[in-house]
C-alpha cells in the first residue's frame, strides 16, 4: 500500500495529538501537518499552506461546539483541493452530522473516539478505491473467500478458484488466513513456513523473503500457508495491512481463504478485495448466517462488493433466490454443483478437482474465474485492438 500523506485539522490540542499518533500508528498514513485552526475562506494562509503539501487525505475533527465551522471547512477544502480525500472525525450518534459532512464533501466519517483500526480501514478503502478498473495500476486484484457458516466450502472454493486464476495469469497467490490452515492439505503441499513467519518478519519482509515463505504448487500457484497449530503470533491490523501490501504488489491475482475467521484480519482482506465471495449453502441456517457475516464485514462500507456463492448447489423446491438476495443484501453470483464424491476424494488425495481434469466442478471454477476477471480480459482486448490500429 502506498503511504498516504495526511493533514490534520483539530482545534483541541489533545485531540490533535491523539489523531496524529493514530495516523502515524497505522503505518500507512503519515502526518504532514497538524493545524489548530479551521480555514474558512479561500485566502486563509492555513489553507494555502495545506495546499502546498498536496496531502492525500485531510482529517478534520468536528468538535461538538464547532460543528458549523468544521462543516464550512469541509466544504472549502473539498472545493479548493478536490484531489484530496476528506475524512471527518465525529460522534456517530448524530446521523444529521454524518449526512451533512458527507454532503459537504467528506468521503469517510470516522467515529470519535477513534482507533488505529478505524483509521486504517478507512485508509485501506481509499487505496483500494483508487485501484478500480480503468485506473492504471500494477497492483494485484484480491478475491476474499469467507464462509457463511463453518464447513460451507470456503477452502474448496478458494483453492480451486486460485488454480483456475493461475491458468489465466501465471502470477497468482493463495493466502490462507484461517486460524488452522487447510489449503496446504487440499493441495498436498508441505510448506516449511506459514503466514505467521511472514508476520513476525515484517520488519525485513521484501519480495524475495515473501517468496521463500511461500510453497509452490506444481501448477505454479504460490501458497502462503496458514499455521498448522493455532498461532501464537499476535498480529495487528496494521501488520496485516503491511503484509497484504507486499502480496498485492507482487502478484497479479490474490485469493484469500478466510474460511470461518471473522475478525479484523478478515475485515482488512475484505476491504482490500475486488469481490468478497460469501460461500453459503441453500439452507436457512447458512443463509441467515450469510446475512450476519455480510453485515459484520460490510459495516465499514464494503457491502457493494459482496457476492454469494451457493456451494453444493442443487435445485430445491421452494427456494427463492431473489428473496435470499434481498435478505442478505448481495447478489447470488455463482452456484457450485454438489459433487460430494469428487470433492471429498480430491481433498483426501490432495489433488483438487481443478487439477484432475475436465469435470462438472472444474468447469464451474474455470467459468467463475473467467467471470471474475472479465474486465481484465476486456481491457487486454481493447489494448490489443488499439495496438493494431497504430
Ligand atoms: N461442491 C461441493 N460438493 C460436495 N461436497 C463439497 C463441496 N464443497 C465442499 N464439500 C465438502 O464439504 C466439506 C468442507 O469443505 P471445505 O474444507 O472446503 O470447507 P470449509 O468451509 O473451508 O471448512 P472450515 O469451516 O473448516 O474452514 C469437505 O469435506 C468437502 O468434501
Ligand atoms: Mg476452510
Amino acid at each position: 500500500m502506498p503511504e498516504l500523506s495526511v493533514a490534520i485539522f483539530a482545534t483541541d490540542a489533545d485531540q490533535r495529538a491523539v489523531l496524529q499518533a493514530l495516523v502515524d500508528g497505522t503505518s500507512v498514513g503519515h502526518t504532514v501537518c497538524a493545524n489548530s485552526t479551521l480555514p474558512l475562506s479561500s485566502t486563509d494562509p492555513v489553507l494555502r499552506r495545506t495546499q502546498g503539501f498536496a496531502p492525500d487525505v485531510v482529517l478534520i475533527d468536528i468538535a461538538a461546539d464547532q460543528v458549523a465551522s468544521a462543516l464550512r471547512t469541509v466544504e472549502l477544502l473539498h472545493q479548493e483541493i478536490p484531489a484530496t480525500s476528506i475524512f471527518v472525525v465525529g460522534a456517530m450518534t448524530q446521523p444529521h452530522l454524518i449526512v451533512s459532512a458527507m454532503r459537504a464533501g467528506a468521503r469517510e466519517f470516522v467515529e470519535r473516539p477513534t482507533t488505529t483500526t478505524d483509521l486504517l480501514e478507512a485508509f485501506v478503502r481509499l487505496t483500494a478505491s483508487r485501484r478500480k478498473p480503468g485506473r492504471e495500476s500494477a497492483r494485484g486484484k484480491v478475491f476474499t473467500v469467507v464462509n457463511a457458516k463453518g464447513g460451507n466450502g470456503a477452502t474448496t472454493v478458494a483453492v480451486n478458484l486460485a488454480l483456475a486464476l493461475q491458468s489465466i495469469h501465471p502470477s497468482t497467490a493463495l493466502v490462507d488466513l484461517a486460524h488452522i490452515g487447510h489449503c496446504a492439505l487440499h493441495l498436498n503441499l508441505k510448506p516449511a513456513f506459514s503466514i505467521s513467519d511472514a508476520l513476525t518478519n515484517l520488519h525485513r519482509l521484501d519480495a524475495s523473503l515473501l517468496d521463500s515463505f511461500m510453497a509452490r504448487h506444481e501448477r505454479g500457484l504460490q501458497l502462503l500457508a496458514g499455521p498448522s497449530v493455532p498461532s501464537a503470533v499476535d498480529a495487528s491490523p496494521s501488520d496485516y495491512a503491511r503484509l497484504f501490501d507486499m502480496i498485492v504488489g507482487t502478484f497479479h491475482y490474490v485469493v484469500v481463504d478466510a474460511s470461518s475467521r471473522l475478525d479484523s484480519a478478515t475485515r482488512l482482506a475484505s476491504n482490500l478485495a475486488e469481490k468478497i465471495l460469501l460461500v453459503a449453502h441453500a439452507d436457512v441456517a447458512s443463509l441467515w448466517s450469510a446475512g450476519r457475516v455480510a453485515q459484520y464485514l460490510g459495516e465499514t462500507g464494503s457491502r457493494d462488493r459482496f457476492a454469494i456463492v451457493l456451494n453444493r448447489y442443487r435445485k430445491i423446491a421452494g427456494f427463492n433466490e431473489s428473496e435470499t438476495e434481498a435478505a442478505i443484501g448481495a447478489p447470488v453470483l455463482w452456484r457450485v454443483p454438489n459433487q460430494y464424491f469428487v470433492v471429498s476424494s480430491a481433498i483426501d488425495r490432495g489433488i483438487p478437482p481443478m487439477q484432475s481434469g475436465n469435470t462438472e466442478i472444474s468447469r464451474s471454477f474455470t467459468a467463475l474465474a473467467k467471470l471474475l476477471t472479465k474486465d481484465d480480459m476486456e481491457m487486454k482486448r481493447s489494448a490489443w485492438s488499439l495496438f493494431r490500429t497504430v
